[in-house]
């Protein structure tokens, strides 16, 4: 990225010689623990040093000015400080649109209109939190031109608000989590349910963690996801007329399978049982991890693809086809879909001598099966949403 070309870029687009603030918030890769975080479950992601960046200054009036390089022919996207309201057709803007709503309705002393310039290298559309980190570029940047001074922990929680109440995405808090708090070289596991949360060194000696785009775009997976929560919250429901809990997160293996049978509707069953079973296993990897047993960890991260696969429903023929043709590959230690499925991104752990091989390989049987060109990349853990002076 260069910072100069970019700033240049933005008094272009806006017409005026301000020299804007920078501010960057990565996106994320889950290694495993989907579709835990509403389950009060664990994840386990990492911020990736793929970044949406920022570029922002105050102004004088209340107008509201956003532009998207990735949207350039959009133009210029206006709104008026005192009148923030959803608009469909806005589509990339409504989620930092959405931020600012959420600040204003919590009564943070934006006094002010701004110009933001949005650019990144967070693939789109890839279950790699894009949106999230647009939204958390915002968060950064507002809390910092307006010394709003709200920690790191709670910009996540305006990011999530933001999307479930103004977009309109029923999401958990785990995107917006690791674009606030990711950390070079570690990944996060976060109690849903506690919200307690600790850094696990990423030491993977020799093994990449290589991000396989399925460039299906992910575009129906509101509604589903949408539903995918609601069958989890009423399977939880039945559950708690016969025990004390709060989240599915908070059960056993053991547990579920003695009181599954209240859960009358056997799909709801299957969706309770993923949401179960993905969180201990998401427990017992990054125990698998801390051992440095990177066999174990691959094998966990396969049943949680098959599981989301034959339980959870959310992966379709483009992921299961690239994680099939991942599993064949020699230097294998595992992959599983990653984020919230119904297209998007497969995450392997591949030895680094193997990689070559791999890429060729899973891309040529990945097209002949779904005929879609694939993308790779290999993911770097990244910093979390800050300034960049
Ligand atoms: C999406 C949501 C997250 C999480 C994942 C599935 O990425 O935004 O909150 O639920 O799906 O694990």
């Amino acid at each position: 990225m260069n910072l100069q070309a970019l700033k240049e870029k933005f008094n272009q687009v806006f017409a005026t010689d301000h020299t804007p603030r920078v501010f960057a918030a990565p996106g994320r890769v889950n290694l495993i623990g989907e579709h835990t975080d509403y389950n009060g479950g664990h994840v386990f992601p990492c911020a990736l040093s793929f970044n949406t960046y920022a570029l922002a200054t105050r102004r004088n009036d209340g107008k509201i000015r956003l532009f998207s390089t990735d949207f350039e022919h959009k133009g210029i996207v206006q709104a008026d400080l005192h009148h923030i309201a959803y608009d469909k057709q806005q589509n990339w803007a409504n989620y930092p649109l959405g931020v600012l709503w959420v600040l204003l309705k919590r009564e943070y002393p934006i006094t002010n209109g701004f110009d933001i310039l949005f650019c990144g290298d967070v693939p789109r559309g890839a279950g790699l939190s894009s949106s999230a980190s647009i939204e958390l570029a915002t968060a950064v940047a507002l809390n910092a031109l307006f010394d709003l001074r709200i920690p790191h922990f709670e910009l996540s929680k305006i990011g999530q608000e933001a999307e479930n109440k103004f977009v309109g995405m029923n999401c958990g808090i785990m995107d917006q989590f690791a674009s606030a708090m990711g950390k070079e070289n570690h990944a996060i596991l976060l109690d849903c349910n506690t919200l307690n949360y600790r850094y696990a060194p990423l030491d993977l000696d020799g093994i990449c963690i290589l991000l396989c785009n399925t460039n299906k775009p992910h575009n129906l997976i509101e509604s589903k996801y949408n539903e995918r929560r609601s069958q989890c919250e009423h399977a939880l429901s039945q559950l708690q007329e016969h025990l004390p809990i709060k989240a599915l997160g908070e059960l056993s293996e053991e547990t579920f399978e003695k009181y599954k049978e209240f859960i009358t509707d056997p799909i709801e069953r299957k969706r309770a049982k993923h949401a179960v079973y993905e969180n201990q296993r998401a427990l017992l990897a990054v125990q698998k991890l801390q051992e440095a047993d990177l066999q174990s960890f691959g094998k966990l991260m396969n049943a949680s693809h098959i599981s989301l696969r034959d339980d959870y429903e959310v992966t379709g023929p483009e992921l299961d086809a690239m994680a099939a043709a991942a599993w064949e590959q020699p230097g294998v230690l595992g992959a599983r879909m990653t984020g919230g499925g119904f297209g998007g991104c497969v995450v392997a752990l591949v030895k680094t001598e193997n990689v070559d091989t791999f890429k060729n390989n899973v891309a040529r049987i990945y097209q002949a099966k779904t005929g879609y060109k694939p993308d790779f990349y290999i993911a770097a853990a990244g910093a979390g949403a800050r300034e960049i002076k």
